[in-house]
Protein backbone atom coordinates (compact mmCIF):
# COMPACT_ATOMS: atom_id res chain seq x y z
CA UNK A 1 0.00 0.00 0.00
CA UNK A 2 1.07 3.53 -0.68
CA UNK A 3 0.81 5.29 2.51
CA UNK A 4 1.08 8.86 2.88
CA UNK A 5 2.61 11.32 5.84
CA UNK A 6 2.49 14.96 5.66
CA UNK A 7 3.96 17.62 7.83
CA UNK A 8 1.01 18.75 10.61
CA UNK A 9 0.15 22.36 9.57
CA UNK A 10 -2.16 22.93 12.81
CA UNK A 11 -0.73 25.92 14.69
CA UNK A 12 2.39 24.80 16.94
CA UNK A 13 1.50 21.00 16.08
CA UNK A 14 4.97 19.68 16.23
CA UNK A 15 4.22 15.90 16.46
CA UNK A 16 4.12 13.92 13.52
CA UNK A 17 1.97 10.88 12.20
CA UNK A 18 4.91 7.94 12.84
CA UNK A 19 8.36 8.01 14.19
CA UNK A 20 11.48 6.39 11.89
CA UNK A 21 11.20 2.59 13.70
CA UNK A 22 7.09 2.55 12.43
CA UNK A 23 8.23 3.52 8.96
CA UNK A 24 10.52 0.67 9.55
CA UNK A 25 7.98 -1.47 10.46
CA UNK A 26 5.60 -0.73 7.62
CA UNK A 27 8.04 -0.76 4.75
CA UNK A 28 9.90 -4.25 5.86
CA UNK A 29 5.76 -5.76 5.22
CA UNK A 30 6.21 -4.06 1.61
CA UNK A 31 4.79 -0.42 1.59
CA UNK A 32 5.81 2.39 0.16
CA UNK A 33 5.89 5.31 2.47
CA UNK A 34 5.98 8.77 1.63
CA UNK A 35 6.85 11.71 4.11
CA UNK A 36 7.01 15.51 3.89
CA UNK A 37 9.96 17.33 3.98
CA UNK A 38 10.56 18.28 7.65
CA UNK A 39 7.50 16.33 8.74
CA UNK A 40 9.66 15.11 11.88
CA UNK A 41 11.89 18.20 13.04
CA UNK A 42 9.44 18.90 15.75
CA UNK A 43 9.37 15.62 17.23
CA UNK A 44 13.42 15.22 17.11
CA UNK A 45 13.38 12.78 13.80
CA UNK A 46 15.30 14.61 10.65
CA UNK A 47 14.59 13.34 7.17
CA UNK A 48 17.31 11.26 6.83
CA UNK A 49 16.11 9.27 9.69
CA UNK A 50 13.24 8.63 7.58
CA UNK A 51 15.12 8.23 4.22
CA UNK A 52 17.16 5.17 6.53
CA UNK A 53 13.93 3.75 7.16
CA UNK A 54 13.19 3.68 3.79
CA UNK A 55 10.68 6.25 3.71
CA UNK A 56 10.34 8.50 0.25
CA UNK A 57 10.96 12.19 1.09
CA UNK A 58 8.38 14.64 -0.65
CA UNK A 59 8.56 17.89 -0.90
CA UNK A 60 5.19 19.11 -0.84
CA UNK A 61 1.84 18.00 1.03
CA UNK A 62 0.40 17.50 -2.75
CA UNK A 63 2.68 14.92 -4.08
CA UNK A 64 1.54 13.13 -0.56
CA UNK A 65 -2.06 13.49 -1.00
CA UNK A 66 -2.00 12.60 -5.44
CA UNK A 67 -0.05 9.47 -4.80
CA UNK A 68 -1.27 7.91 -1.51
CA UNK A 69 -3.65 5.38 -1.00
CA UNK A 70 -3.69 6.02 2.79
CA UNK A 71 -3.28 9.43 4.55
CA UNK A 72 -1.99 8.85 8.37
CA UNK A 73 -1.72 12.19 10.50
CA UNK A 74 -1.91 13.68 13.85
CA UNK A 75 -5.15 16.31 13.72
CA UNK A 76 -8.04 16.55 11.71
CA UNK A 77 -7.24 18.24 7.96
CA UNK A 78 -7.12 22.12 8.15
CA UNK A 79 -9.43 24.01 6.07
CA UNK A 80 -6.47 24.24 3.57
CA UNK A 81 -5.81 20.66 3.59
CA UNK A 82 -9.45 19.98 2.61
CA UNK A 83 -8.80 20.27 -1.52
CA UNK A 84 -6.04 18.05 -0.73
CA UNK A 85 -7.84 15.32 -0.22
CA UNK A 86 -8.85 12.56 -3.22
CA UNK A 87 -11.92 10.54 -3.77
CA UNK A 88 -11.83 6.78 -1.68
CA UNK A 89 -8.57 7.61 -0.51
CA UNK A 90 -8.23 6.51 3.47
CA UNK A 91 -7.44 9.25 6.23
CA UNK A 92 -6.13 7.73 9.41
CA UNK A 93 -5.96 10.44 11.85
CA UNK A 94 -7.51 12.44 15.04
CA UNK A 95 -10.87 13.74 13.48
CA UNK A 96 -13.28 15.04 16.10
CA UNK A 97 -15.97 15.28 13.65
CA UNK A 98 -18.64 15.94 16.35
CA UNK A 99 -17.56 19.75 16.47
CA UNK A 100 -16.61 19.61 12.50
CA UNK A 101 -19.21 19.90 10.62
CA UNK A 102 -17.78 21.16 7.09
CA UNK A 103 -14.98 18.27 7.72
CA UNK A 104 -17.32 15.79 7.76
CA UNK A 105 -19.33 16.63 4.43
CA UNK A 106 -15.58 17.28 2.69
CA UNK A 107 -15.45 13.12 3.69
CA UNK A 108 -18.95 12.61 2.79
CA UNK A 109 -18.51 14.27 -0.67
CA UNK A 110 -15.37 12.67 -1.36
CA UNK A 111 -16.31 9.23 -0.07
CA UNK A 112 -13.47 8.86 2.00
CA UNK A 113 -13.17 6.27 4.83
CA UNK A 114 -12.19 9.15 7.43
CA UNK A 115 -10.97 6.66 10.38
CA UNK A 116 -10.76 8.48 13.95
CA UNK A 117 -7.99 7.31 16.67
CA UNK A 118 -10.50 9.04 19.17
CA UNK A 119 -12.81 6.37 18.65
CA UNK A 120 -11.01 3.53 18.11
CA UNK A 121 -12.61 1.10 21.02
CA UNK A 122 -11.92 -1.89 22.32
CA UNK A 123 -14.96 -4.55 23.43
CA UNK A 124 -13.95 -3.30 27.18
CA UNK A 125 -15.04 -0.27 26.52
CA UNK A 126 -11.06 1.19 26.02
CA UNK A 127 -10.42 3.66 23.45
CA UNK A 128 -6.28 2.85 22.55
CA UNK A 129 -5.57 5.84 20.26
CA UNK A 130 -6.96 8.66 23.09
CA UNK A 131 -5.45 7.04 25.79
CA UNK A 132 -2.06 7.92 25.43
CA UNK A 133 -2.69 11.41 24.32
CA UNK A 134 -4.95 11.45 27.58
CA UNK A 135 -2.44 10.72 29.56
CA UNK A 136 0.18 13.20 28.21
CA UNK A 137 -2.74 15.82 28.39
CA UNK A 138 -3.49 15.11 31.66
CA UNK A 139 -0.23 15.87 32.79
CA UNK A 140 0.34 18.94 31.09
CA UNK A 141 -2.96 20.52 32.23
CA UNK A 142 -1.49 20.77 35.74
CA UNK A 143 1.70 22.11 34.97
CA UNK A 144 -0.16 24.64 32.44
CA UNK A 145 -2.62 25.55 35.24
CA UNK A 146 0.66 25.97 37.66
CA UNK A 147 2.29 28.48 35.09
CA UNK A 148 -0.71 30.43 34.87
CA UNK A 149 -1.34 30.62 38.09
CA UNK A 150 1.83 32.81 38.43
CA UNK A 151 1.44 36.42 38.64
CA UNK A 152 3.28 37.10 35.67
CA UNK A 153 0.31 35.40 33.93
CA UNK A 154 -2.28 37.32 35.48
CA UNK A 155 -2.75 34.18 37.98
CA UNK A 156 -3.74 34.40 41.35
CA UNK A 157 0.09 34.14 42.71
CA UNK A 158 -1.09 30.76 44.67
CA UNK A 159 1.79 28.42 44.48
CA UNK A 160 -0.51 25.08 43.78
CA UNK A 161 1.97 22.69 46.24
CA UNK A 162 2.17 25.16 49.29
CA UNK A 163 4.75 25.27 51.46
CA UNK A 164 5.14 24.86 54.95
CA UNK A 165 2.96 27.34 56.81
CA UNK A 166 1.48 28.57 54.22
CA UNK A 167 -1.75 25.85 52.54
CA UNK A 168 -1.75 24.18 48.89
CA UNK A 169 -3.88 25.48 46.24
CA UNK A 170 -6.72 23.62 45.23
CA UNK A 171 -7.00 21.83 42.17
CA UNK A 172 -10.41 20.34 40.72
CA UNK A 173 -11.05 17.50 38.14
CA UNK A 174 -13.52 17.19 35.88
CA UNK A 175 -13.54 13.43 34.78
CA UNK A 176 -11.86 10.91 36.74
CA UNK A 177 -10.86 8.88 33.08
CA UNK A 178 -7.20 8.73 31.52
CA UNK A 179 -6.86 12.56 31.90
CA UNK A 180 -8.17 13.09 35.21
CA UNK A 181 -6.57 10.60 36.62
CA UNK A 182 -3.22 11.61 34.90
CA UNK A 183 -3.60 14.82 36.10
CA UNK A 184 -3.89 13.93 39.58
CA UNK A 185 -0.92 12.46 39.67
CA UNK A 186 0.73 15.69 38.81
CA UNK A 187 -1.63 17.57 41.06
CA UNK A 188 -1.02 14.91 44.28
CA UNK A 189 2.98 14.98 42.87
CA UNK A 190 2.74 18.32 43.48
CA UNK A 191 1.48 18.39 47.06
CA UNK A 192 -1.92 20.42 45.84
CA UNK A 193 -5.01 19.65 47.81
CA UNK A 194 -7.10 17.58 44.93
CA UNK A 195 -10.98 17.14 44.21
CA UNK A 196 -12.02 14.42 41.40
CA UNK A 197 -15.63 14.56 39.94
CA UNK A 198 -16.95 11.94 38.06
CA UNK A 199 -21.38 10.45 36.91
CA UNK A 200 -19.86 7.07 37.13
CA UNK A 201 -18.86 5.65 40.79
CA UNK A 202 -16.68 2.78 39.67
CA UNK A 203 -14.04 5.43 38.27
CA UNK A 204 -14.54 7.46 41.48
CA UNK A 205 -13.84 4.17 43.30
CA UNK A 206 -10.92 3.46 41.12
CA UNK A 207 -9.44 7.09 41.97
CA UNK A 208 -10.07 6.68 45.29
CA UNK A 209 -8.21 3.22 45.75
CA UNK A 210 -5.37 4.91 43.66
CA UNK A 211 -4.63 7.92 45.81
CA UNK A 212 -6.40 7.31 49.45
CA UNK A 213 -6.43 10.26 51.22
CA UNK A 214 -4.59 12.22 48.85
CA UNK A 215 -7.71 13.24 47.53
CA UNK A 216 -11.27 13.83 48.26
CA UNK A 217 -13.75 12.17 45.07
CA UNK A 218 -17.08 14.12 44.17
CA UNK A 219 -20.86 12.35 42.24
CA UNK A 220 -20.94 14.93 38.93
CA UNK A 221 -24.01 17.26 40.02
CA UNK A 222 -25.35 20.56 39.91
CA UNK A 223 -24.54 21.44 43.65
CA UNK A 224 -21.36 19.96 43.86
CA UNK A 225 -20.13 21.40 41.09
CA UNK A 226 -21.29 25.07 42.14
CA UNK A 227 -19.51 23.98 45.82
CA UNK A 228 -16.18 23.31 44.03
CA UNK A 229 -15.91 25.62 41.42
CA UNK A 230 -15.94 28.24 44.40
CA UNK A 231 -13.18 27.02 45.82
CA UNK A 232 -10.72 25.96 43.14
CA UNK A 233 -7.46 27.61 42.22
CA UNK A 234 -7.19 25.33 39.49
CA UNK A 235 -10.20 23.77 37.40
CA UNK A 236 -9.41 21.06 34.86
CA UNK A 237 -11.86 20.22 32.56
CA UNK A 238 -11.45 15.97 31.33
CA UNK A 239 -15.04 15.13 30.50
CA UNK A 240 -15.56 12.52 27.53
CA UNK A 241 -18.84 10.68 26.15
CA UNK A 242 -16.91 9.01 23.52
CA UNK A 243 -17.94 10.25 19.72
CA UNK A 244 -20.39 12.92 21.14
CA UNK A 245 -20.16 16.62 22.39
CA UNK A 246 -19.14 17.24 25.69
CA UNK A 247 -21.98 18.65 28.22
CA UNK A 248 -21.58 21.71 29.00
CA UNK A 249 -21.82 21.40 33.00
CA UNK A 250 -19.99 24.47 34.35
CA UNK A 251 -22.31 27.84 33.41
CA UNK A 252 -21.59 31.17 33.32
CA UNK A 253 -22.48 31.62 36.73
CA UNK A 254 -20.10 29.10 37.95
CA UNK A 255 -17.44 30.55 36.45
CA UNK A 256 -18.86 34.08 37.71
CA UNK A 257 -18.18 32.83 41.29
CA UNK A 258 -14.62 31.27 41.17
CA UNK A 259 -11.92 33.09 42.66
CA UNK A 260 -10.43 35.66 40.71
CA UNK A 261 -6.94 34.79 39.00
CA UNK A 262 -8.10 31.01 39.02
CA UNK A 263 -7.48 28.90 35.95
CA UNK A 264 -10.14 26.80 33.79
CA UNK A 265 -8.07 24.44 31.65
CA UNK A 266 -10.50 22.46 29.24
CA UNK A 267 -9.06 19.70 27.90
CA UNK A 268 -12.65 18.35 26.96
CA UNK A 269 -12.75 21.25 24.14
CA UNK A 270 -11.59 19.24 21.35
CA UNK A 271 -15.24 17.86 21.60
CA UNK A 272 -16.67 21.06 22.21
CA UNK A 273 -15.49 21.57 25.92
CA UNK A 274 -17.83 21.94 29.34
CA UNK A 275 -17.58 25.25 30.18
CA UNK A 276 -20.17 27.93 29.01
CA UNK A 277 -18.18 30.75 29.18
CA UNK A 278 -15.25 28.72 26.47
CA UNK A 279 -16.70 29.09 23.12
CA UNK A 280 -13.02 29.22 21.43
CA UNK A 281 -10.25 26.43 20.48
CA UNK A 282 -7.33 28.64 21.35
CA UNK A 283 -4.00 27.76 20.32
CA UNK A 284 -0.37 26.85 21.49
CA UNK A 285 0.71 30.01 20.26
CA UNK A 286 -1.89 32.13 22.22
CA UNK A 287 -2.91 29.69 24.58
CA UNK A 288 -5.42 31.72 27.12
CA UNK A 289 -7.91 34.67 27.63
CA UNK A 290 -9.37 36.10 30.95
CA UNK A 291 -12.99 36.27 31.46
CA UNK A 292 -14.63 37.34 34.59
CA UNK A 293 -11.38 37.36 36.15
CA UNK A 294 -10.58 33.58 35.27
CA UNK A 295 -8.05 32.52 33.00
CA UNK A 296 -9.28 30.13 30.64
CA UNK A 297 -6.95 27.58 28.85
CA UNK A 298 -8.88 25.74 25.60
CA UNK A 299 -6.30 24.59 23.64
CA UNK A 300 -6.96 21.06 21.64
CA UNK A 301 -3.52 19.75 20.33
CA UNK A 302 -1.77 20.30 23.86
CA UNK A 303 0.80 17.11 23.25
CA UNK A 304 1.68 18.44 20.67
CA UNK A 305 3.58 20.66 22.78
CA UNK A 306 5.92 17.93 24.07
CA UNK A 307 6.07 16.30 20.89
CA UNK A 308 8.53 13.67 21.10
CA UNK A 309 6.99 11.98 23.99
CA UNK A 310 3.93 11.92 22.35
CA UNK A 311 4.73 10.50 18.70
CA UNK A 312 6.79 8.02 20.01
CA UNK A 313 3.57 7.27 22.38
CA UNK A 314 1.49 7.75 19.49
CA UNK A 315 3.19 5.39 16.85
CA UNK A 316 3.06 2.52 19.72
CA UNK A 317 -0.53 2.61 19.51
CA UNK A 318 -1.73 3.41 15.66
CA UNK A 319 1.20 0.92 13.83
CA UNK A 320 -1.19 -2.15 14.48
CA UNK A 321 -3.99 -1.01 12.71
CA UNK A 322 -1.85 0.77 9.89
CA UNK A 323 -0.18 -2.44 9.22
CA UNK A 324 -3.21 -4.59 9.30
CA UNK A 325 -5.06 -2.52 7.05
CA UNK A 326 -1.67 -2.42 4.65
CA UNK A 327 -2.10 -6.47 4.72
CA UNK A 328 -5.95 -7.46 4.80
CA UNK A 329 -6.74 -4.50 2.72
CA UNK A 330 -9.47 -2.01 4.54
CA UNK A 331 -12.26 -3.99 3.95
CA UNK A 332 -11.41 -6.93 5.57
CA UNK A 333 -8.97 -5.85 8.21
CA UNK A 334 -12.28 -3.80 9.24
CA UNK A 335 -14.23 -6.83 9.11
CA UNK A 336 -11.77 -8.83 10.97
CA UNK A 337 -10.94 -5.97 13.63
CA UNK A 338 -14.25 -4.87 16.13
CA UNK A 339 -12.07 -2.01 17.32
CA UNK A 340 -11.02 -0.67 14.12
CA UNK A 341 -14.59 -0.63 12.81
CA UNK A 342 -15.12 1.71 15.71
CA UNK A 343 -13.12 4.02 14.63
CA UNK A 344 -14.60 4.20 11.07
CA UNK A 345 -16.52 7.52 11.17
CA UNK A 346 -17.10 8.06 7.31
CA UNK A 347 -17.44 5.42 4.91
CA UNK A 348 -18.91 5.85 0.53
CA UNK A 349 -20.02 9.24 1.42
CA UNK A 350 -21.96 7.71 4.66
CA UNK A 351 -21.95 9.04 8.09
CA UNK A 352 -20.94 5.90 10.06
CA UNK A 353 -20.54 7.37 13.61
CA UNK A 354 -23.96 7.74 15.55
CA UNK A 355 -22.61 10.26 18.10
CA UNK A 356 -21.50 12.83 15.53
CA UNK A 357 -24.73 12.17 13.39
CA UNK A 358 -26.58 13.40 16.37
CA UNK A 359 -24.61 16.18 17.46
CA UNK A 360 -24.56 17.21 13.60
CA UNK A 361 -28.08 16.66 13.01
CA UNK A 362 -26.84 14.44 10.12
CA UNK A 363 -28.43 11.06 8.60
CA UNK A 364 -26.67 7.96 10.43
CA UNK A 365 -25.96 4.91 8.66
CA UNK A 366 -24.52 1.34 10.57
CA UNK A 367 -21.26 0.90 8.87
CA UNK A 368 -22.49 -3.15 8.76
CA UNK A 369 -25.20 -2.52 6.23
CA UNK A 370 -22.53 -1.15 4.20
CA UNK A 371 -19.75 -3.48 4.21
CA UNK A 372 -21.78 -6.31 4.95
CA UNK A 373 -20.33 -7.74 8.41
N1 LIG B 1 -7.08 19.13 24.50
C1 LIG B 1 -6.26 18.14 24.21
O1 LIG B 1 -5.16 18.35 23.72
C2 LIG B 1 -6.65 16.73 24.50
C3 LIG B 1 -5.70 15.69 24.53
C4 LIG B 1 -6.12 14.40 24.89
C5 LIG B 1 -7.46 14.17 25.20
N2 LIG B 1 -8.35 15.20 25.12
C6 LIG B 1 -9.76 15.06 25.44
O2 LIG B 1 -9.96 14.99 26.84
C7 LIG B 1 -11.26 14.43 27.08
C8 LIG B 1 -11.15 13.35 28.16
O3 LIG B 1 -10.45 12.24 27.63
P1 LIG B 1 -10.19 10.92 28.50
O4 LIG B 1 -9.28 10.08 27.68
O5 LIG B 1 -9.83 11.24 29.89
O6 LIG B 1 -11.62 10.25 28.47
P2 LIG B 1 -12.11 9.05 29.41
O7 LIG B 1 -13.22 8.37 28.71
O8 LIG B 1 -10.96 8.21 29.88
O9 LIG B 1 -12.67 9.81 30.70
C9 LIG B 1 -13.77 10.67 30.63
C10 LIG B 1 -14.46 10.66 31.97
O10 LIG B 1 -15.52 11.62 31.94
C11 LIG B 1 -16.54 11.11 32.80
N3 LIG B 1 -17.77 11.85 32.61
C12 LIG B 1 -18.71 11.73 31.62
N4 LIG B 1 -19.71 12.63 31.82
C13 LIG B 1 -19.38 13.32 32.95
C14 LIG B 1 -20.00 14.37 33.67
N5 LIG B 1 -21.18 14.90 33.29
N6 LIG B 1 -19.37 14.83 34.79
C15 LIG B 1 -18.19 14.32 35.20
N7 LIG B 1 -17.56 13.32 34.56
C16 LIG B 1 -18.16 12.83 33.45
C17 LIG B 1 -16.59 9.64 32.40
O11 LIG B 1 -17.30 8.86 33.37
C18 LIG B 1 -15.12 9.30 32.32
O12 LIG B 1 -14.61 8.82 33.55
C19 LIG B 1 -11.72 13.92 25.70
O13 LIG B 1 -12.57 14.86 25.09
C20 LIG B 1 -10.43 13.82 24.93
O14 LIG B 1 -10.63 13.87 23.52
C21 LIG B 1 -7.96 16.45 24.77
Amino acid sequence: MIIGIPKEIKVKEDRVAITPNGVKTLTKQGNKILIEKNAGIGSGFCDDDYKQAGAVICNSAEEIYNEAEMILKVKEPQPSEYKLLKKNQILFTYLHLAVEKSLTKELTDKKITGIAYETIETKDGKLPLLIPMSEVAGKMSVQIAANLLENRNGGSGILLGGIAGVSAGKVVIIGAGSVGINAAKIAVGMGANVSIVDVNTDKLRQADNMFGSKIKTYMSNEENLKELTKEADALICAVLIPGYKAPCIITEEMVKNMKKGSVIVDVSIDQGGIVETIDQITTLDNPYYEKYGVIHYSVANIPGSVAKTSTVALTNETIKYVKNIAEYGLIDAIKNDYSLAKGVNTYNGKLTNKGVALALNMEYTELPSLIGF
